[in-house]
């Protein structure tokens, strides 16, 4: 083995020991009782976040805009072991439901932990073609709401010591063709709650902010969006629920998942040009 080699593997070592080390571990009895609330849990990531926190016997609020799928959600939760699961159906777009959902988990469950906001409203997965209006709605959904919510519990999460969850993606780091709504709000998340952390620190604040990137992930909205049209892999939903839910646990600001989104967001600034052409032939386009 040449020295090069040996001193590659050295610091390879170091730095995942670094790693591990400073990452805090995971204990699953915090979530026992903790009050929870989880969006846009009817289906995809949200409804398998809301199953692990029912795993883990927490307290739990899910909200979406179909109330019979939530029924049937709060009841396998409920049968999985949540020490409590209600539900309230609302719709992220509307003025005055985002602040409605806080207001009814402050009051069902006696206070909150843990606010995870994951929705997103549906967006076709199309090149641009001027529409404005689907636009500036998508942006209430998926960014303004957001802000309404985090403002609203912010107070219950201070006396708690609790956590705000951002649920965001690789698309709020990295631009990408055919999702031009969507990948503004997530770059508008990322900015939001990226600065209000700042504050929330120099404050001395009792919250936490988690901001979570993750890649591509099977639930059947988006596969639907990307099948033969593109080859990047796709990882399981649970398993992103459940790093999720244990990077807010940990009350670590930053989740990458799968592992190599991070290393993308960190050399997609240095070949500016190998990445626009790599992002542009990961898909089947043909005019
Ligand atoms: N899947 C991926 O590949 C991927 C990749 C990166 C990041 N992410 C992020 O992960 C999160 C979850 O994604 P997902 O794939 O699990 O999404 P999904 O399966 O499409 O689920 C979206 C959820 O939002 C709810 N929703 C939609 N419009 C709403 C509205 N107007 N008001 C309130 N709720 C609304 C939906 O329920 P109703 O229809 O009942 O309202 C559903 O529960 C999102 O933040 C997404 O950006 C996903
Ligand atoms: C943080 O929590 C402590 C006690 O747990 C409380 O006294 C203090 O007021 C909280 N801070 C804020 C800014 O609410």
């Amino acid at each position: 083995m040449g020295s090069f080699t040996k001193i590659l593997i050295a610091s390879l070592c170091v730095v995942y020991i670094a790693v591990k080390w400073s990452t805090p571990s995971f204990d699953p009895e915090s979530l026992r009782g903790a009050r929870v609330v989880v969006t846009g849990a009817s289906t995809g990531i949200g409804e398998q976040m809301a199953y692990h926190y029912a795993r883990f016997g927490a307290k739990i609020v899910i909200t979406a805009r179909r109330e019979k799928v939530l029924q049937e959600v709060a009841e396998k939760c409920l049968s999985l072991g949540a020490q409590k699961a209600l539900y309230i159906a609302a719709d992220m777009a509307s003025e005055s439901d985002p602040e409605k959902v806080v207001d009814f988990a402050v009051e069902k469950l006696g206070g909150l932990d843990y606010l995870v906001l994951n929705h997103i409203g549906p967006s076709p997965f199309s090149m641009w073609e001027g529409d404005v209006e689907h636009t500036r709605w998508l942006m209430k959904v998926n960014f303004f709401s957001y802000v309404q919510m985090a403002w609203r519990a912010l107070p219950s999460l201070e006396q708690s010591k609790g956590s705000l969850v951002i649920v965001s993606s690789l698309l709020g780091k990295m631009t990408s063709p055919f999702t031009v709504p969507y990948t503004s709000t997530k770059f508008a998340l990322n900015g939001f709650f990226g600065s209000l952390y700042h504050e929330l620190s120099m404050k001395k604040s009792n919250v936490s902010i988690s901001i979570c990137t993750l890649g591509l992930i099977d639930t059947e909205s988006a596969m639907e969006k990307v099948r033969g049209v593109t080859n990047v892999p796709a990882y399981p939903a649970s398993e992103a629920a459940l790093n999720i839910l244990i990077t807010g646990a940990t009350r670590q600001l930053n989740l990458y998942y799968p592992w190599f989104t991070q290393i993308i967001t960190i050399l997609k600034d240095w070949t500016p040009s190998l990445t626009n052409y790599l992002i542009q032939n990961s898909y089947n386009y043909n005019p």
